[in-house]
This record gives C-alpha cells, structure tokens and sequence, in this order.
C-alpha cells in the first residue's frame, strides 16, 4: 500500500496532536474502553501499544509489570508523556519508533494491543507481522480499528479513500482479508463505539513453530 507513508503520518499527527483529544477522545472511548476490560480479563504481564498517540487507551489500562507506549509521532507522545506515569516505579516507557520495524526482541511482550493504528500506518500487513513476533506464542493481540462498511456508509468510505494521504488515515480497511489466514485464533470479536462503527479482536498468538536442531537429525 503506497498512499501513506511515515512522512505523512508524521505531518498529518503534528496538525492533529493539539486538538487529538478533542476531536477523537470521548466518540472513540468506548472502544478504548473495551479494550481496557479485556486487557483486565487477560491479566497480561508485558504489554505493549503500538501507536500510543495522546495516551489515552494505555490510560486506561490497569497496571500491570511493565506497560510500554511506542510511536510515530513525537507531536502525540509529548502529550502522552503529560498523562501517563513518569518517573515512578509504575513507569511507562515511550518509544519513538516504527511499529513496521519494531526495536524490539521477538516474543518481549506478552501482549501487544493496536488501538486506532491499522487504518493509519502505511503497511498493515507489516504492522501486524511484527506485533506477532514481538508478542509470545499464546500471548494475545488486540486489535481495535474501523474496518470496511457495508451499505451507504460503505460508499462514502470509497470516496474518502483517495484522500487517505491528506488525511493521515485509510477509511476501508478490510478486516476480513487482513485477518485472515494467518498464525493466529480469533477468540473474540465485539462491536464497539457510536453505531458500532469500530471492531475490537482479541487473537490468540500461534505463530509456526521452529523446527529444533533435534528435530532435523531426527529427518536424517
Ligand atoms: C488514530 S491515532 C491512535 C492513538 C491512540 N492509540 C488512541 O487510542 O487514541 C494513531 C497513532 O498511530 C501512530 N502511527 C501510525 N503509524 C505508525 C507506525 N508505523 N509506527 C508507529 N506509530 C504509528 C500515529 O502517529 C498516531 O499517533
């Protein structure tokens, strides 16, 4: 996918960070606020959110033995940095950096959450390639994000889609063709928000294991 790229998230969250909470803070935290409740249910260990923008669903999360913030944009993490803890043992590590090329070892984080981000980053596919390998086998990966729509709203979706690039943003994601058929289990999918516009995914992390050195003398 070419219409966005880093250049432009970047650009469009320095216009976006000053008025994010106004715009896209109570009409999305609903979601943010389901995803909070499943984390809670999860009771993970390591989390990490990938585009952590303002801070705002990472604020909401219980604590837990390390939670991390990383992003694009250091517009957002400025903000985020005003309202998460700081220099406290509770404190939350936030990272500028390309969720498409995580700075971070495979299987770090027993849970990777992804509010808000897929419809915004240039490759989804990547995106979510390295939160699986960031994230440990049977670990689980949350995925909050607008997909396609069908119907009416589905046309104006066709028509903003030229304009992802200004926008910062690509209004039709397919969820069904992203989400399929890969290493992973959908264990649950809920619709959140005004009209149910968003879709909030639980997956269960099952990536292919590794054949051992054991397993290739076995071959022999
Ligand atoms: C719509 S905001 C969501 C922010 C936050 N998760 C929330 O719930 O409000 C999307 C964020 O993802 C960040 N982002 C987009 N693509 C990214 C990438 N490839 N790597 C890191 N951050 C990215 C943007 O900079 C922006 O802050």
């Amino acid at each position: 996918v070419t219409d966005l790229d880093n250049a432009a998230i970047r650009s469009a969250y320095r216009r976006y960070a000053p008025m994010y909470d106004w715009a896209f803070g109570p009409v999305l935290d609903s979601g943010r606020d389901a995803l909070a409740e499943e984390l809670q249910a999860l009771a993970p260990k390591r989390i990490l959110e990938v585009g952590v923008g303002t801070g705002r669903a990472l604020a909401r999360c219980a604590a837990s033995e390390l939670q991390c913030g990383l992003d694009l944009s250091m517009d957002m993490l400025q903000r985020a940095a005003a309202v998460l803890p700081g220099e406290t043992d509770r404190a939350v590590p936030l990272i500028c950096g390309d969720a498409e090329k995580l700075p971070f070892a495979s299987q770090s984080f027993d849970c990777v959450t992804l509010p808000y981000v897929l419809s915004v980053t240039p490759s989804p596919q990547m995106l979510l390639l390295e939160a699986q390998r960031v994230c440990t086998s049977g670990g689980h990966i949350l995925v909050l994000n607008h997909f396609r729509s069908g119907s009416l709203l589905g046309l104006l979706e066709r028509v903003l889609s030229p304009f992802a690039k200004s926008m910062g943003f690509r209004p039709n994601l397919d969820s069904a063709q992203l989400l399929a058929g890969r290493h992973w289990s959908i264990l649950k999918e809920r619709r959140v928000n005004v009209f149910n516009l968003t879709k909030l995914v639980v997956l269960r992390n099952c990536p292919p294991i590794a054949p051992t050195e054991g397993d290739a003398r076995r071959e022999t």
